[in-house]
């Protein structure tokens, strides 16, 4: 099963950039800028990505997005991804980038647009893989934060960009409240990738489907228990994408044993599988499509499927997906 898996033509579509970054990477980092309470040695790092809940693993996602500083930091996590999507047969990967944090570590807007659309074109002379770029907002910033996203989104729109997103916190946090950005967003062309779902229940997901009019959910696994909504994504071809080893380190869900996956498929939801943040959960692609097999009992049939699902619900153009399908 694991030739099997390597071989299999993938696409990732749920993966945030920063936390991409492999340990390595950000000790790296953390040695460079020391005033950023990362620790610098592995063992401390190891012990700093252990996360007690959601909310303590987004306190120690910021502070990593705090150590990317430049556009040569940018690029250089690009070719990191690029190189570790090649060597897991991905093909295509959209990738989530959050403009406001990056400006607040203290990159101009304009240099995050250059060395995206440079780490962009690297990874692709360098692996042939094909990226596109996700902007989302972190909720925690806001309505404010929301806009300034998508200023930078359609301002910019570097090459590849694809979708407007909306990431961190959903206690305390409405997806409906981000309404009005979205429809933005959706009028100057982008896709609505919102996460919803994560760590709430199903009725996040409807409002992420009704008011933001998502075409895809990031997580979504709280949509498990309401089987109208099960049934609304199935209908309309709403993916979820479903990041199983993050739902266990984050806290999301208990145990793999309790995962929503399988009662997901078997509702006929279309489900892509995700890393999520790959360097902070250890983890990578082909790891998670492994897991599928050993722990919820799914054949290669089955990985196939999810794989063709994957390239179904990607934002790619015509000749990147049909070479999937
Ligand atoms: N930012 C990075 N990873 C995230 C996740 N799993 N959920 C929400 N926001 C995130
Ligand atoms: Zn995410």
């Amino acid at each position: 099963m694991a030739a099997y898996v390597a071989a299999l033509p993938k696409v990732e579509l749920h993966l945030h950039l920063v936390g991409s970054a492999p340990p390595d990477a950000v000790l790296t980092l953390a040695r460079r800028h020391p005033d950023g309470d990362v620790p610098t040695e592995p063992d401390a790092l190891a012990e700093f990505y252990r996360f007690t809940d959601f909310p303590h693993f987004l306190d120690v996602y910021r502070r990593v997005n705090l150590l990317v500083r430049t556009g040569a930091d940018v690029v250089t996590l690009v070719a990191g991804l690029g190189a570790e999507l090649a060597a897991r047969t991905v093909r295509y990967a959209e990738v989530q980038v959050t403009p406001v944090r990056n400006r607040m570590a203290g990159i101009d807007p304009d240099d995050l647009a250059q060395a995206l659309v440079d780490g962009r074109e690297l990874v692709r002379a360098r692996h042939g893989v094909e990226l596109g770029w996700i902007f989302d907002a972190d909720a925690a910033l806001g309505l404010p934060g929301a806009e300034e996203t998508l200023r930078f989104a359609v301002g910019h729109r570097p090459a590849g960009t694809v979708g407007f997103g909306l990431s961190g916190a959903e206690r305390g946090v409405r997806r409906a409240d981000f309404a009005d950005v979205f429809r933005a967003a959706r009028d100057a062309g982008l896709h609505s990738v919102p996460h919803a779902g994560e760590t709430v229940g199903p009725a996040e997901v409807w409002a992420a489907v009704r008011e933001l009019g998502a075409e895809r959910v990031g997580h979504g696994i709280g949509a498990a228990t309401d089987p109208a909504l099960l049934a609304h994504l199935a209908g309309h071809g709403i993916a979820l994408e479903v990041c199983p080893t993050s739902n266990v380190r984050t806290g999301a869900t208990a145990s793999l044993a309790e995962h929503p996956l399988p009662a997901l498929l078997a509702a006929g939801v279309p489900v892509t599988l995700a890393t999520d943040d790959p360097g902070m959960f250890g983890t990578d692609l082909d790891t998670e499509y492994r897991l599928c097999h050993t722990d919820f009992g799914l054949d290669r049939a089955d990985l196939a499927d999810i794989a063709r699902t994957g390239a179904r619900a990607a934002f790619c153009d015509d000749p990147t997906r049909q070479a999937l399908l």
